[in-house]
Formats: C-alpha cells, structure tokens, sequence
C-alpha cells in the first residue's frame, strides 16, 4: 500500500480499541508492520489474547516494542482519556457485534455501542486528536430496499445493534457541528478473514459455515439460502482505515466499506466447499435449511465510489481471493 510506505517515513502514533477482536488485531497487524506506535484498548468481552499472541509471533521484537496495551473498558471515560493521550490517530473498533446479541441483550450492547462511543468521542476530542476513524455498519441501511446501497439512502433499524451504530454516526456528525470534531465512520458490509472468531453462538457466517464444514458437521443457512450479503476480505477494511486516517476531510463523513459485490448464500456455501477442497478437505454433504432469522435484512450490496472518490479506497481483494488466504489460518485452529 503507498501510503504505508508513506507513514514509515514520519511514524505516528494510533490508538486501536478493540485491538483483540478481529478487525482490530488486523489493523494491529498492519500498523506494526509499518513502524507505526500503536496504543491498543480492549476488555476482552469477545477479543482473545490469542490474538495479540498471533500479531506478536507475526512482526519483529523491535515493532512488538512499538505496542503498548491497555486492558480497559471504552464504558469508562478515564480508561478512553488514558488510551488517546499524546495519539495522533483513533481507529475505534471496540463494540459489541452481532445482531442477534443485541436482541437478547439490548442494555448491554446500547451501554457499549453508544455510551462507550460517546466516551470515545469525548476523550478523543479533548486529547485534540487528528482524527477518529470509527467502525460504523451496513445495518444501518435497515428495512431499505435499494440497491446497491449509497450512504444517503437509508430505512428504518431493524435491531438494536443497527440503532447503536446509527447513533454513533449522529454523534459524530453533531460533535463535527457543536466542537468542530471531525470523524469518519465506515460502513462495513460483512468483513471476513484471519482471527473472525469461529465460536459462540453470534459467530458470523464465513467462520462459523467454515469449522463446521472442517469437522465435517451440518452447515444450517437461515432461509432459502438466496439472501445476500457484500463479503469483504479483511485487507479491504484495513485499507479503508488507514486511508481515511489520513485524508484532509473538514467534516465528518461516512463510506461504504465492501466489495461492491453480492454473493448469496448458497454462493458462498459453494464457494466455501470449494475452498478446502483446494487445501486437501473434502465436504461432501448438503446444506441444511432452517427459519430466516430475526432482523436480518434480506439483500446488501454496496456502492463503494463514494470512498473511492473521496479517499482512493480500492479494494484489492474479492471474495475467492480472501477466502484462499483465510482458509489456511481455519483449519490451523481446528
Ligand atoms: N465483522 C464485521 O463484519 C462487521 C460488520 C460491521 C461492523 N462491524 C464493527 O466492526 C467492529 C469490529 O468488529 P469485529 O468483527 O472485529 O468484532 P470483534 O468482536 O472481534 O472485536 C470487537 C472488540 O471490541 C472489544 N470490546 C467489546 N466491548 C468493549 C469494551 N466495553 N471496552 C473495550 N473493548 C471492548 C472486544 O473484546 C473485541 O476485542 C465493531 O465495532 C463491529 O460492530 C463489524
């Protein structure tokens, strides 16, 4: 990436939250790799140490130094105030994911989700950081059916998950309006890859559909299997992050993060089939079908030309491509 090799000439300093989750143990990754100072935030709730261990097996001792972690919680402004001082950049990641999550347990997902975000605005805010990058979602198109989706049009939540993310970019616009606070939120559609946790019972599709198939059990889609989904390899999400870090922006701003691109579900249990055949795993039964689930939207495809018109966002990867790379690190967790 160009502008990487541009960061290691003048390292900065970032903050990840959620640094052990997923997307953020990417963005860890990445930033490492790249000499920069990182500060990570994380209290675990669904983030492992198993993945800072695998970011820190994966760069050099000198660039491990360059990590400094705090295990805290974003529900408290101290520990948000602690992680931003002296940061250049926040690049917040810290949620609670999962649709069905939030419909179980409304309370404690709109206490992370919203309140640890507005903690996270403040602190970031009042440390005068360059900018906050934050995780927003596709879920936030709700129950609107155009498509592909552009960043005007959207329709009513269809969960409490899709209401917090809808507020954190209200805040971020009325803290651009009120305190001249600029942030960028990107809607991620479906991001997948290395370190998505496989386990538990609000585990995403790729992950979970993937060791199911390894230990050769019955993979369950909800419904007839032709609902849709913009799957968008990890790198992708990454690139977006670091891009929009640095982008000269004077207001807050959100973007489609994703392919651009739709594949059903029945397409991916295909695909998904295919690609352990390639690693040496045969799957050999059929899909089973059960109920569709509570509020999950039926399609999502979007329109990424307004990320890459405003900050060169260019997915280098589809769909196969991510799946050829992610598919080693799934059957080494077996
Ligand atoms: N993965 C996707 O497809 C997707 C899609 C849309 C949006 N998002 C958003 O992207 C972000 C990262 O998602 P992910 O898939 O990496 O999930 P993840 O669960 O792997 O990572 C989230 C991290 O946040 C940490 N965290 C949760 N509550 C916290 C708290 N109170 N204080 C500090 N840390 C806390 C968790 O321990 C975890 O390490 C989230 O904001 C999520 O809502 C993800």
């Amino acid at each position: 990436m160009d502008i990487l090799q541009q960061l290691q000439q003048a390292p900065k300093r970032w903050l990840v939250t959620g640094c052990a989750g997923f997307i953020g143990s990417n963005l860890l990754e990445t930033l490492l790799k790249a000499n920069q100072n990182v500060v990570g935030l994380d209290n675990f709730a669904t983030g492992h140490q198993r993945n800072l261990d695998e970011v820190q097996s994966l760069v050099s001792p000198q660039q491990w130094a360059n990590f400094n972690f705090i295990n805290g919680d974003i529900r408290q402004l101290d520990d948000c105030h602690r992680a931003c001082s002296g940061v250049d950049y926040v690049l917040h990641q810290a949620a609670l994911g999962s649709v069905p999550r939030s419909i179980n347990d409304p309370i404690t997902t709109n206490a992370t989700n919203i309140s640890g975000f507005l903690n996270m605005l403040v602190a970031a805010r009042d440390a005068g950081v360059k900018r906050v990058v934050y995780a927003a979602s596709s879920s936030t198109y709700g129950d609107h059916p155009a498509l592909p989706k552009v960043e005007d049009v959207i329709g009513k939540p269809l969960s409490p998950y899709a209401i917090t993310k809808y507020v954190n970019e209200l805040y971020a616009d009325v803290f651009s309006r009120s305190y001249g606070f600029h942030s960028i939120g990107l809607r991620y559609f479906n991001v997948f890859g290395p370190r998505q946790d496989p386990n538990g019972a609000y585990a995403a599709v790729i992950p979970k559909w993937t060791a199911a198939m390894i230990a050769g059990e019955d993979v369950v889609i909800n419904g007839d299997g032709e609902t849709s989904r913009d799957f968008c390899f990890v790198a992708n999400a990454v690139q977006a992050n670091i891009r929009a870090a640095l982008a000269t922006i004077a207001h807050s701003e959100v973007f489609n993060v994703a392919l651009g691109d739709r594949t059903t579900l029945n397409e991916l249990f295909t695909a998904l089939a295919q690609s352990l055949a390639d690693n040496g795993i045969t799957y050999n039964k059929a899909a089973q079908h059960a109920d569709f689930r509570a509020g999950d939207v039926r399609h999502s495809q979007a329109d990424i030309s307004k990320a890459r018109a405003a900050i060169g966002y260019a997915p280098q990867f589809r769909i196969r491509d991510g799946l050829a790379l992610a598919m080693p690190w799934y059957i080494a967790q077996q």
